[in-house]
């Protein structure tokens, strides 16, 4: 085995501390990668909330760093490339979901980076709040050069997550879109439509978020507290990407959504009670979305290296890890944490 430094989830409220962890010997499709930088999701905090302490958790879902070892197989990946890894590790490969290219479907489930079962050896997953990760080469991605590594990391899971509804749905020059909750997902949301062309409106509980929609690129903001507004703005979006954290009423979002339009319900991933007749009126669908698969992550990371898209970060080293997720937990970051990997040493 090989040994590193990370920072690990205690009982269920209790700070994360610092811990030497174990990571396997490269398998022959493997590569080791320094990492570098981790964002903060806020489903790390939702796991970490919850966590009963059975099996270790080490959260982090969101990296990039260099490739410092590679296994006998791995063609693709060189040592010293600059590279990111998501929210996925592995997949079966073979179910009509992985051969779709949508291997964050795949039947057999897709190995998460952490709180994830090895395909190989069944052990627990954990994952880059640490300085080094083993990882398949397949589900490593080539940082394309001019991203800033620290900025791009969230791409890996808030920004894919977004990207993968905003082009399925079809979401381009034209297409009227509202982003509801103005956080990680949210914020990269707006960046993302907005680059792609559409007209971007934030839904956003917090008045005071409205100046930086618009610096993000939004075209108008509304809070979700002004009956009046919201009623207004009623059929108005195609296409409604609802990342709000916490269980809500979505029939209001719902109000929103245009004819034939959807509204993507992908923050709270809960049960979602919905009457028939908000549908049925404007014949609207409800989806939710959720990670990407390889082929649209890696258009993910070339659409935003061509259009300059990567998260608002606040970077904060390592050790303040239990801090970001306080703030992060209070709604206080504008609009990502990272982690700043270096002041752990690689080995124990
Ligand atoms: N589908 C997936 O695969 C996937 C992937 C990653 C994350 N997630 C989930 O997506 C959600 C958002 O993640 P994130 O990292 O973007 O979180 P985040 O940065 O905390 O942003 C969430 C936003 O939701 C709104 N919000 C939070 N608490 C609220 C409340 N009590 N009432 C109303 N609105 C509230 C806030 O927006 P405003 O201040 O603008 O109202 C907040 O900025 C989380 O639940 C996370 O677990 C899902
Ligand atoms: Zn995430
Ligand atoms: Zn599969």
């Amino acid at each position: 085995m090989r040994s590193t430094v990370g920072w690990q989830a205690g009982h269920t409220g209790t700070p994360l501390r610092r811990t030497s962890l174990e990571r396997r010997e490269l398998r022959t499709d493997d590569v080791a990668v320094r990492v570098d930088y981790c964002g903060v999701c806020h489903s790390d905090l939702h796991a970490i909330r919850t966590h009963t302490g059975e099996a270790p958790l080490v959260p982090g879902h969101e990296f990039t760093g260099v490739v410092t070892d590679i296994g006998h197989n791995v063609t693709r990946f060189a040592i010293g490339d600059q590279v990111a890894v998501g929210n996925i590790v592995d997949s079966c490969g073979v179910c009509a979901m992985c051969r779709a290219g949508q291997e964050n479907f795949c039947h057999e489930v897709p190995t998460l980076t952490y709180n994830g079962a090895d395909r190989h050896d069944g052990t627990t997953t954990l994952g880059a709040y640490s300085r080094e990760y083993v990882v398949r080469d397949e589900f490593t991605y080539p940082l394309p050069a001019g991203l800033d590594p620290a900025a791009a990391a969230p791409l890996l899971c808030a920004g894919v997550t977004v990207w993968e509804p905003l082009r399925a749905l079809g979401v381009g020059p034209g297409t009227r879109v509202a982003v509801a909750g103005l956080g990680g997902l949210g914020h990269l949301a707006v960046k993302l439509a907005v680059a792609l062309g559409a007209d971007t409106t934030v839904i956003s509980r917090s008045a005071g978020k409205a100046g930086d929609g618009r610096r993000l690129g939004a075209h108008d903001l509304i809070a979700s507290t002004d009956q009046r507004r919201m009623a207004a703005a009623r059929d108005r979006f195609d296409v409604v990407i609802d990342t709000i954290a916490v269980p809500h009423d979505v029939a209001p979002y719902l109000g929103l959504v245009a004819l034939d339009g959807t509204l993507s319900h992908l923050g709270h991933l809960g049960t979602v009670t919905v009457r028939a007749t908000d549908l049925l009126v404007g014949r609207k669908k409800l989806s939710s979305a959720g990670s990407g698969g390889r082929p649209a992550t890696a258009a993910m990371l070339e659409f935003c290296a061509q259009h300059n898209v990567t998260a608002d970060i606040e970077l904060l080293p390592s050790a303040r890890v239990n801090e970001a997720l306080d703030r992060l937990e209070r709604n206080d970051v504008r609009y990502r944490f990272v982690l700043d990997m270096s002041d752990l040493p690689r080995n124990r």
